[in-house]
């Protein structure tokens, strides 16, 4: 019986093999042919994509988004890809004009950047991080999609896989966090839910993985800065959360704004031909960002415009976003000889084949139905995966004498803070599909619970320009919020303070020197607490925060980031005990800025530490612990950890543990299994995560957790960019955080 499934199940996959790799002849043979229909002013239209702010219903205005020139390109087949213009009307009528006015009717790509949620906005993607929850990360970009596609979307500009170690740097909040690890799941996740089980279905996206490469290491986490890594890092943290997009079968890539060791990477070919499209054999397409073709010219890399497209061209940026480098000069590049036209082939192939496998070929308008949009966007279903994910993705940080949860009967609540009223914030930053003002605010969740509360505003954070485009601004001087909040304190039993940042504060362009929280809300935290220090702290932010005073002296501590559409509610159930916050950062939290960047897989140095003298790797000042350390979350239940063993089976290492829920709640938990390689041919991490499952246990319960370790977890690159196993002595840890665990060794042989 067993013999027979088996083979069952090898001749269906089989079958699979053969028909995907028939499917795939197919495509390149279609695309072959088209290629050869082609002008050179075709294909090279091919790799143009242009913004689409612009009302293509009415006349044409004479410039700006609008020009009259952009209409004639599109009729003349000289544009690929459009992004941001969505509704399945809009993009009805721009394919209709695309398709029946030019030559070929080559249908375009419709680009956006649907990051977390599209209409149904999910918790940004720091937070769903901190689920640990893959088949959660994956739906979520699953309904993502769905919801995009009946807009008439084809294309996300999602995920960003890029490992950032510095919380001033502004998207942090649209990543993974620190590891590569995990990353590099929560990559495959979300590629695999954005692009579904078959792309040519009619609601899937094309997923692109950005921004290739090194962008999160920006310098002093200011955004766009020069990146400077060595070939370790590059290879071992830098690298793999792309790769892993490839091994998800992700059809696009975008690269980046960014120097890496002083090359562009949008003209850097050893990134785009050596690595990626060579050594990685990926056969999708490259997009560059936002005018980084353009950007070269700042960069003191390329002398104008035409320059800058040859060289992007020539490095393997196969489509360019908003350069007009491409549009305008590339042909003249090839007629003169300073591009090949085997590479705008090889390009234009790239990009029409990923328009055969969505289908587009064989349906332009399959996006466009009004009837799914109508019944699609903000579909309930959606709205309960992600208070779902939002739920998964809330970290308590701190409950001491378990002040949380609270009692459904507790009288005398005093709720403070401008973000407790906010519908608009918690969407974050990355909501360019949904509506405004469409969040469950904190205070809409908690009236549903008691109405035993009252509520004051206390300082303002923002002033105005709450908006995409504008920095917040935040409120310095205006203390008049504080002595209302103070004497509602006063006069009540619990205090759930509600601070952080706006959703607008994080995000792009949006890094932060300060991370305390912004403007006088510390200040008014501390007033509040002469007189009441039973305060429940509720954070909202998209970054790692220093909050270092709080943690020493707020009783309770529950990070929630920014959740999405359904904040509020998944706020309210984790505060009265009907959600049990079970989420780790995937982050370190710093004590102060000084310490960032800041790491849990750091490098033990050649003098870790701790000894009498001074001459040792720490500060005089400050300790070189974190607040929080990666991996970090409690959890209103606890977790007892015992009888770890570790087999070695000569060609695999088995690791078990048993986990037991010995508090008062059902609960779940991430049990993380780290390893140490302690003598490499290139010095390894202190530890570095290489297992995690999230179990799930009610109150008593105990579970055996079960670890594999083979080559994959135990090798690295070396810095020729070869993966290596070595054999040697290992340590091997397994715990609830990066901190804490039992411990064993090994050794590979
Ligand atoms: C960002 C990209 C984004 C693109 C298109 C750029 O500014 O860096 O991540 O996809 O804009 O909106």
């Amino acid at each position: 019986m067993f013999k027979n499934n088996c083979l069952k199940f090898i001749l269906l996959s089989l079958s699979f093999i053969c028909l995907n790799v028939s499917a795939q002849k197919d495509i390149d043979t279609k695309v072959q042919k088209l290629l050869k229909k082609m002008t050179l002013e075709e294909k090279i239209g091919q790799m143009v994509q242009l913004n689409g702010f612009w009302d293509f219903t009415g006349p044409a205005p004479k410039d700006g988004d609008g020009a009259k020139w952009k209409y004639d390109a599109l009729k003349s087949g000289k544009v690929g890809s459009v992004l941001n213009v969505r509704g399945v009307k809009n993009v009805r009528q721009l394919q209709e004009m695309v398709v029946n006015e030019s030559r070929l009717g080559i249908p375009l790509i419709f680009g956006f950047d649907v990051i977390h949620g599209h209409k149904t906005v999910f918790p940004i993607p720091l937070a769903e991080s901190a689920s640990w929850d893959l088949d959660a990360m994956e739906n979520a970009a699953r309904i993502a999609a769905i919801e995009a596609s009946a807009e008439g979307l084809n294309w996300t500009f999602a995920p960003m896989v890029d490992i950032s170690r510095d919380a001033r740097w502004g998207r942090v909040m649209e990543g993974a966090g620190e590891d590569p690890y995990l990353a590099s799941e929560v990559a495959k996740a979300r590629v695999k839910g954005f692009q579904g089980k078959d792309l040519s279905d009619d609601n899937t996206l094309a997923a692109c993985a950005k921004h290739f490469v090194g962008y999160g290491f920006a310098e002093s986490g200011k955004d766009y800065n020069a990146v400077d890594v060595g070939t370790s890092t590059l290879y071992n943290v830098l690298l793999p959360p792309f790769q892993a997009c490839i091994d998800a079968n992700v059809r696009t890539f975008m690269n980046a704004f960014n120097t890496l060791n002083g090359i562009p990477a949008t003209g850097d070919d050893f990134l785009q031909r050596d690595i990626l499209k060579g050594k990685w054999n990926f056969d999708g397409f490259v997009v560059s960002d936002w005018g980084s073709i353009s950007e070269m010219q700042a960069h003191g890399f390329a002398k104008d415009l035409k320059d800058a497209g040859i060289i992007a061209a020539n490095a393997g940026c196969d489509m360019d976003m908003e350069s007009y480098a491409y549009v305008g000069h590339l042909k003249e590049a090839v007629e003169e000889g300073t591009v090949a036209e085997a590479l705008i082939d090889d390009a234009a192939a790239r990009i029409l084949k990923v328009k055969f496998e969505l289908g587009l070929f064989d349906d332009p308008y399959k996006y466009c139905d009004t009837k799914k949009e109508k019944e699609l966007l903000y579909h309930p279903d959606h709205k309960k995966a992600a208070l779902d994910m939002a739920k998964k993705s809330i970290v308590l940080l701190k409950n001491e004498g378990n002040l949380l949860p609270l009692d459904k009967k507790q009288k005398n609540i005093a709720i403070i803070g401008a973000l407790a009223d906010e519908d608009n914030s918690p969407l974050g930053n990355w909501r360019l599909g949904t509506d405004n003002n469409t969040a469950v605010s904190f205070l809409e969740g908690f009236k549903k619970y008691t109405d035993n509360y009252s509520y004051e505003k206390g300082v303002d954070i923002f002033l105005k320009a709450e908006d995409f485009l504008h920095e917040v601004e935040v409120n310095n001087t205006d203390k008049s919020g504080i002595d209302a909040a103070v004497a509602l304190a006063k006069k009540s039993e619990v205090v759930i303070m509600v601070l952080g940042e706006h959703g607008y504060q994080s995000g792009e362009g949006r890094s932060r020197a300060n991370l305390d929280l912004p403007g006088l809300q510390k200040k008014m935290l501390k007033e509040v607490y002469k007189v009441n220090k039973n305060i429940i702290l509720v954070l909202m932010n998209g970054r790692p925060l220093t909050i270092d005073w709080e943690a020493e002296n707020i009783p309770a501590i529950l990070e929630t980031w920014q959740l999405g559409t359904e904040s509020g509610n998944a706020i309210a159930e984790t505060l009265f005990g009907d959600n049990i916050p079970g989420g780790k950062l995937t982050m370190t939290f710093p004590r102060t800025e000084g310490q960032v960047p800041i790491y849990y897989n750091y490098l033990n140095t050649g003098r870790p530490g701790p000894i009498d003298l001074v001459f040792w790797s720490h500060y005089t000042d400050e300790t070189n612990a974190p607040l929080y350390p990666f991996g970090y979350g409690l959890s209103y239940t606890d977790f007892a950890y015992d009888n770890m063993k570790v087999v070695n089976n000569g060609n695999n290492i088995q690791v078990s543990v048993n986990v037991k829920n010995t508090g008062n709640y059902d609960g779940s938990e991430v049990v993380q299994l780290y390893i140490r390689d302690k003598v490499a041919s290139v010095s390894r991490p202190v530890k570095e995560l290489k297992g995690f499952e999230k179990i799930f246990l009610k109150k008593g319960e105990n579970k055996t957790v079960n670890f594999t370790l083979t080559e994959k977890e135990l090798g690295f690159y070396n810095n020729r960019g070869d993966f290596v196993v070595e054999p040697g002595d290992f340590d091997v840890m397994v715990g609830t955080s990066s901190l804490e665990g039992l411990s064993d060794s090994f050794e590979w042989k």
